[in-house]
């Protein structure tokens, strides 16, 4: 049994997941914290579902092979495909992320919310129950966003080409009449500025890894596995991807200069 001073792991499949991390490092800033960004294998959402289940289980292995107390799974389609799996095979705290469809359905005045999300996702029998559950009384689109991922993976939030792209995935939703749209994947959040841009004045942008990281204390508290002292926790960062090039994006989301280590 691991002890309260112990890691959480934390993964996605490349840098997305650190709009999680830094959440989670705000509701818990004692804790020690690993992240692996899959990036040698990103993106995940196009491709098929044993082939991401064989990764998060591998990395979930990692992650065991260091001691860590508990998982996150920052990334919406190794949930989407993975999380019954790993939730039967693992016995460790897992929490994991996945599309803000209650919490939009909730708050949606026009009755349309759009949902962005990779392939993978939207096509997953989760989904599908995730929207019969709580998509009840309002209208749910979805927009799959094929490209996008790899505009965050290289580090490029502004450019003319993603805006472009986000622009496209967002028109028929807002032309339908979406006034809540959900982040349905982690690297989405990186482009908020452009998304919230494009979206215009009146339209709700979620993100739900506040509340992921709500959910990790919780669970920790519960178990008593919280590291709850006054001096900062500590993280550590691996990656499948080249390692030079996968820090430098990393350095850019995280907002200081990071070690990054090779995934073994
Ligand atoms: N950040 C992952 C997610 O939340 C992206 C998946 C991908 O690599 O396509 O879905």
């Amino acid at each position: 049994m691991p002890a309260a001073e112990a890691a959480i792991g934390v993964f996605d499949s490349g840098v997305g997941g650190l709009s999680v991390l830094r959440e989670v490092r705000a509701a818990l800033p004692a804790e020690h914290l690993l992240y692996v960004a899959d990036s040698g294998a990103a993106p995940y959402g196009d491709r098929p579902a044993e082939f991401i289940l064989e990764r998060a289980q591998a990395i979930v292995a990692f992650f065991l092979e260091q001691n860590i107390k508990a998982i996150v799974v920052a990334c919406n389609t190794a949930t989407a495909v993975a999380i019954q799996s790993l939730r039967a095979r693992y016995p460790v705290p897992l929490v994991a992320i996945e599309p803000a469809v209650k919490p939009a359905a909730a708050q949606s005045r026009s009755g349309v919310i759009g949902i962005l999300a990779t392939s993978q996702t939207l096509a997953s029998e989760n989904f599908s129950r995730l929207r019969e559950r709580y998509g009840q009384g309002v209208r749910v689109l979805t927009q799959a966003c094929p490209g996008l991922v790899e505009q965050v993976e290289k580090g490029e939030l502004q450019g003319e080409a993603t805006q472009a792209m986000v622009a496209g995935y967002l028109a028929p939703l807002l032309a339908q009449g979406a006034d809540t749209i959900v982040l349905g994947c982690t690297h989405y959040p990186f482009l908020l500025p452009i998304i919230r841009a494009a979206a215009g004045q009146g339209v709700a942008v979620i993100d739900p890894a506040q509340a992921v990281a709500r959910e990790l204390r919780r669970r920790l508290e519960s178990g008593n596995l919280h590291c709850a002292g006054a001096t900062p926790g500590t993280e550590r960062f691996w990656t499948s991807g080249a390692t030079d090039k996968v820090a430098t994006v990393m350095a850019k989301l995280w907002g200081k200069e990071i070690t990054v280590h090779l995934l073994p």
